[in-house]
């Protein structure tokens, strides 16, 4: 049958008039072998197991080893995973969006290595940066190019190195981070499944608090910036928290008072993974219990863009189609946000 799609001013259809949504048909995932424990920070910082543990609910983190290894290393496994679940080739993905804050460079795009090594003949592709909120502002940036009936077939990746810009003698910082990816792929759905509503937040006032002194064009690379390290993340721990702890609870709250959501409705909440106490006081506001919470910390510690696709590639075989799912996060910037996704598989 063919389909031809037409559109209104804010929604597109097909040709039976049904609305277009974008469907998470497949998720893939990626973490590196090498397991960083808290007993070995305490060999490098003035830190304990129990500290980290009770701050933060980290045990482990993953780390990417080797010189010549980047976030387009993590993308790639990830991506082909889900051609494999699929059992499509690469030259099918229409577009690649990567949301990181460590790309392999400044430029050419992680995304635009990652298709290459693919072998993504036909796709473009781009990275989005807005910290620990990538995945979700890159999965509402990919849902609308499925949602303007253009494309067809978008892998939206989450990825970060943070290894390679976490300063290993900084206590604050180190014990937090990790490596990690996950991506999933997005087709067109017109039964009302996939990505239904997101709530986006940004303010840039907030950049102070998180955020890499050098190495933009505000203040490039120096003698100077590398000698102060200034190339590592800089945090101030309790404001981002506090903003964190509120703004991620309240954002998740109004998305759900917004769509008629109840506690009861919601079978998921997928939150960021950056501290324990800021996915419990997100839950809280909800009213959702804790097994109704993704929470993987405990492993993979703060991945940055990477861990809501990282939940859903760990609990794919838990979710049922029809499902509800919340994903929230708040990040550097600030950024912060909450997406519906109804599960379509
Ligand atoms: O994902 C991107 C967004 N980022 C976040 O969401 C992170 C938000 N912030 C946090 O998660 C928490 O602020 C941290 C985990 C970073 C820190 O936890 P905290 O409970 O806010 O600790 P704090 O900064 O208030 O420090 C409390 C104490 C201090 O000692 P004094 O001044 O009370 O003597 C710190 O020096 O803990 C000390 N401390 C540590 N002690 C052992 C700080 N880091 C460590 C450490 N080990 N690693």
């Amino acid at each position: 049958m063919m389909i031809i799609v037409f559109s209104c001013p804010i929604l597109k259809f097909n040709s039976m008039g049904l609305k277009i949504t974008a469907a998470i048909t497949a998720v893939g995932g990626y973490v590196p072998e090498y397991r960083l424990t808290n007993a070995e920070l305490e060999k490098m910082v003035d830190t304990n197991d129990e500290w980290i543990r009770t701050r933060t609910g980290i045990t482990e983190r993953r780390i990417l080893k080797g010189n010549d290894k980047g976030t387009s290393d993590m993308v790639v496994p990830a991506v082909k995973q889900i051609l494999e679940k699929r059992n499509i080739g690469a030259e099918e993905i229409d577009c690649l969006i990567v949301g990181t804050v460590t790309p392999d460079t400044v430029f050419p795009s992680t995304a635009n290595i990652a298709c290459h090594k693919l072998g993504a003949v036909n796709a473009w592709g781009f990275d989005l940066a807005a910290a620990c909120s990538g995945f979700l502002y890159a999965l509402t940036t990919g849902a609308s190019l499925i949602e303007s009936g253009r494309y067809k077939k978008v892998i939206v990746a989450g990825s970060d190195k943070m290894s390679a810009i976490v300063d290993y003698s900084d206590r604050t910082t180190c014990i937090i981070f990790g490596d990690g990816a996950g991506a999933v792929l997005l087709e067109p759905n017109t039964e009302g499944y996939g990505v239904l509503d997101s709530l986006l937040r940004s303010d840039g006032s907030g950049a102070s608090h998180l955020h890499m002194k050098a190495g933009g064009s505000v203040r490039p690379a120096s003698i100077e910036t590398v000698t102060n390290k200034e190339h590592y993340i800089y945090q101030e721990g309790q404001p981002v928290f506090k903003h964190a702890v509120k703004d991620m609870a309240d954002v998740s709250y109004e998305l759900m008072q917004k769509n008629n959501l109840t506690a009861e409705d919601v079978t998921w909440l997928v939150p960021h993974q950056a501290n324990k106490r800021i996915i419990d006081a997100t839950a809280n506001r909800m009213g959702l219990p804790a097994e109704k919470v993704m929470l993987n910390i405990q492993k993979y510690g703060n991945t940055t863009a990477g861990t809501i696709p990282l939940c859903l590639w760990e609990w794919e075989s838990q979710l049922r189609k029809g499902d509800n799912l919340v994903l929230a996060a708040f990040g550097g910037g600030f950024t912060w946000g909450a997406t519906w996704i109804k599960w379509a598989y």
